[in-house]
């Protein structure tokens, strides 16, 4: 236990990191966020090397020569190639060190609740590889609770459920500890299958992956809306190859999500019926609240509400609720942790 007090206890100056499967962001003490990128690496495959990292990499998706490869190193939450997230990490800790002159900074990571001790170790040394100098492990549900300000110290119980580009993560939690947590591998990633997949049978077209993200950012929506938005999705044809464009609806993409939509439902669902009687009442007069770049998809408060009100109150509703910034909830909830060396001797889980 002393060892760990003084591992802490040195946290003054160090960062905070979400490695998420989608995005990046680190977080400074005192500073605040310091770097929001894209998890994307570009790789000259001549040298093994990375010409761009993050939003330039990022644009370069699907679009690269032979010679240059556009990676997502993440994959689920986790570490799928360990040697590009190192390059990236490595990469990210020196643009914000350029700007603090920290050479070994101690970093606290959030990592996915379910995860293998296998995948964790990955994160340990691909950090530590990457230039950490100690490398703590908090898990992203409590990253986000705290990041959304829930008071997840008090013995009554509050819900989060995280909606990531790999993983949607729900949890309940209490007296600082996460009493269940539901962790599934479906989320703003199969939302964007679900639209490509969609496409190319209604419309024999073939889009990109980040066609996709951008048609349900713009038009995408868990309910229907009043106005049915039209998007012009561009990619190739089916048969000829030829480029084209087709307009797409908000109704269209709208049904191509359900399928995703509803395994999250699924997912909170079952994590609501495992919990005790007490636990459930406090969440059912607290609310459920919402984190994650997918929690800004339209309508979908409105839907898991509508769909847990019918599935388990029997018609008396359950508030759902999106955190302020959805996108930043992990980071600046790990941020929160830095801050607070009790909180962080509690819920850190390395
Ligand atoms: N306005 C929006 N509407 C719908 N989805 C959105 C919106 N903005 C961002 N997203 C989606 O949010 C996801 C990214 O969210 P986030 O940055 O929280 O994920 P992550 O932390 O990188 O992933 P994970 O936690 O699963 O490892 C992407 O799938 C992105 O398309
Ligand atoms: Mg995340």
């Amino acid at each position: 236990m002393l060892f760990f007090d003084k591992l802490l206890g040195f946290f003054s100056h160090d960062l905070a990191m979400d490695l998420g499967t989608a995005n990046t962001l680190i977080y400074a003490k005192k500073q605040g966020i310091v770097l929001d990128e894209p998890s994307v690496v570009a790789i000259d495959v001549r040298t093994d090397q990375p010409i761009a990292v993050g939003h330039k990499a990022k644009q370069m998706y699907g679009r690269t020569p032979e010679s240059i490869r556009a990676i997502r190193p993440m994959k689920d939450g986790v570490i799928a190639d360990f040697d590009v997230t190192k390059k990236m990490i490595t990469y990210f800790l020196d643009t914000v060190n350029k700007h603090r002159s920290l050479l070994h900074p101690r970093l606290l990571v959030c990592i996915p609740s379910g995860i293998t001790q296998v995948e964790k170790r990955a994160v340990i040394d691909s950090a530590k590889q990457a230039g950490a100098r100690k490398v703590l492990l908090i898990e992203e549900p409590m990253a986000a609770a705290v990041g959304a300000g829930l008071p997840v110290e008090e013995e009554s119980g509050c819900m989060v459920v995280d909606i990531g580009g790999g993983t949607t993560e729900a949890a309940i939690i209490s007296l600082s500890s996460t009493t269940y947590q539901e962790s599934l591998r479906i989320a703003g990633d199969e939302m964007d299958e679900a639209i490509m997949k969609f496409i190319r049978y209604e419309h024999q077209l073939i889009i990109g992956p980040y066609e996709a993200e951008n048609i349900k950012i713009k038009i995408g929506s868990a309910i229907p809306l009043k106005e049915d938005l039209v998007y012009p999705a561009r990619g190739k044809d089916l048969v000829s190859g030829i480029p084209k464009a087709v307009n797409v609806t908000n109704s269209e993409i709208c049904s191509a999500l359900q399928e995703p939509i509803k395994a999250i439902v699924d997912a909170i669902e079952r994590a609501l019926n495992k919990v005790s009687a007490e636990l459930a009442a406090d969440i059912f007069s607290k609310g459920v609240m919402l984190t994650g770049g997918g929690a800004l998809l339209r309508g979908l408060d409105a839907y898991i509400s509508y769909e847990l009100s019918k599935r388990i109150t029997h018609g008396t509703k359950l508030k759902v609720y999106v955190a302020d910034n959805p996108l930043q909830s992990v980071v600046l909830g790990s941020g929160k942790v830095l801050d607070n060396y009790k909180l962080l001797k509690k819920i850190c889980v390395s």
